[in-house]
């Protein structure tokens, strides 16, 4: 028996579900995440990892928790737990939800902090701040506010505040909206700023350069990290192995075909990454900034770029905004699976569920941003709490739980479930995705683990 519909709501159509779940991808792990990882690791042979990634890991386990989620039409939890009683496999699998519920706490809560930052420099852009602005001047706007946690705090709470205010609203009406007209005006921004970056040849083929010619000398002795780091990054920037790509799947009708709407999403979001590159290194590259200067990097050169062209002040303003509506449709991915687990198990309204999710997060948060200012030496593995906790999901909890849903998709449920959920037929497509769940995501991602920690 299987269920058409989602207690939790559906979305409208088909181009809703594109539209939210790629709301879900592209967010701040594109603009924000994906230039200081690659800038880390040295560019060019990072962003080569990075690609391969997205396309024999991450499409496959995409189509993967699309499917279990349409298939369970509940939350990850419930859906993982519903599934594995259908092929008489032990519950131990709801663990996949539960891992999910973990790893969507811990990112939203350092999420929240930068998506603070956006709506920081939304202000400081209308206020004129970075009229004429150099390099030094942008790293000072930067450290003031990371080196204040009232501010910070201030910034933190309102981002956690415009969350839950979608999320308690519910889907359709919360979500949709949202993102509708945001995303399209995003893609067009950044278009514009490669173009800008595209006016200064000489430093836009060397950004070209420093990101699309592999150099593996860069990874100097640390290759398995960068491996782990930029597949990791795949994992992130796909929402993929924490549930809420397969809570987006549990709204989308039965008809709407999985394979061609995960090929567009993971294809846009891609895309984007690779844009905000483009428009952010030619800018490091000439002001002679340091492309491994970690999470501040887009904060620190984007507003050089900014208060240099013409009408800068209103071009900043639009970004900031359309950054933090990026950020703001995948932060409410992330709160979405647990809030419709409280609803499910709890009982709970919708409202109830999705703010007392939403405080236990922001107390989170609150370390992590401390952790940027009076708590900065309070360490663990060698890392403040919003190094920690950025490190340790992208690049331990989401490829863990990706991997478990590849092998319960490819081991577990039966055959006919997926053939007739991804393409109705026993295709050479349907074999090769089959294979790439089975083989090649599992060995892949064990082998970058083992390798990483060193032991092969
Ligand atoms: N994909 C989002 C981004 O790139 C972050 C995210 C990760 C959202 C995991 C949901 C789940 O910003």
């Amino acid at each position: 028996m299987t269920m058409s519909t989602s207690i939790h709501g559906m979305w409208s159509s088909r181009f809703a579900f594109i539209l939210a779940a790629s709301g879900s991808a592209v967010g701040l792990g594109n603009i924000w995440r994906f230039p200081y990882t690659a800038g880390e690791y040295g560019g060019g042979a990072f962003v080569l990892v990075y690609l391969l990634c997205v396309a024999a890991i991450g499409i496959p386990i995409m189509m993967a928790e699309v499917m279990l989620g349409r298939r369970g039409r509940q939350s990850p939890i419930n859906t993982m737990r519903t599934l594995a009683q259908a092929q008489q496999s032990p519950v131990f699998w709801q663990l996949v939800g539960w891992l999910g519920i973990l790893s969507g706490f811990l990112i939203l809560s350092f999420y929240s902090v930068v998506g603070g930052w956006t709506l920081a420099y939304t202000l400081y852009s209308g206020l004129g701040s970075f009229s004429g602005i150099d390099a030094e001047g942008s790293a000072q706007v930067f450290s003031a506010l990371t080196n204040n946690p009232w501010q910070l705090l201030l910034w933190h709470s309102v981002f956690m505040v415009m969350i839950a205010g979608v999320v308690a609203r519910g889907v359709a009406s919360g979500l949709e909206q949202a993102v509708r007209f945001l995303m399209p005006a995003l893609f067009v921004l950044l278009l514009a700023m490669v173009a800008y970056a595209a006016t200064e040849p000489r430093a836009f083929v060397q950004g070209l350069d420093y990101m699309f010619r592999p150099d593996f000398a860069e990874f100097q002795g640390r290759a398995g990290e960068a491996i782990l780091s930029a597949m990791g990054q795949a994992f992130f920037s796909l929402s993929l192995g924490m549930g809420a790509i397969m809570m987006y799947g549990s709204y989308l009708s039965s008809q709407a075909s999985i394979t061609q709407n995960v090929v567009i999403i993971a294809g846009m979001d891609t895309l984007v990454a690779l844009l905000s590159g483009l428009a952010i290194f030619p800018i490091v590259l000439a002001t002679g900034l340091e492309p491994g200067s970690g999470p501040g990097l887009i904060f620190q050169t984007l507003p050089i770029a900014f208060g240099q062209m013409p009408g800068g002040q209103l071009f900043a303003v639009v970004f900031f905004v359309l950054l933090l509506v990026a950020a703001w449709t995948s932060a409410i991915s992330l709160l979405e699976p647990l809030t419709a687990w409280l609803v499910e198990n709890r009982d709970w309204s919708r409202p109830v569920a999705a703010i007392t999710g939403a405080v236990l997060i922001w107390l989170l948060g609150i370390a992590c941003l401390l952790s940027l200012n009076v708590w900065s030496d309070v360490t663990l593995f060698g890392k403040g709490f919003f190094d920690l906790f950025d490190y340790l999901t992208s690049n331990v909890l989401l490829p863990v739980g990706g991997v478990l849903i590849a092998i319960f998709s490819g081991w577990v449920l039966s055959r006919h479930i997926s053939v007739a959920e991804l393409i109705g037929r026993d295709t050479l497509g349907y074999r090769i995705w089959r294979f790439l769940i089975r083989y090649i995501s599992p060995l892949c991602v064990t082998i970058v683990f083992l390798n990483a920690i060193g032991l092969i």
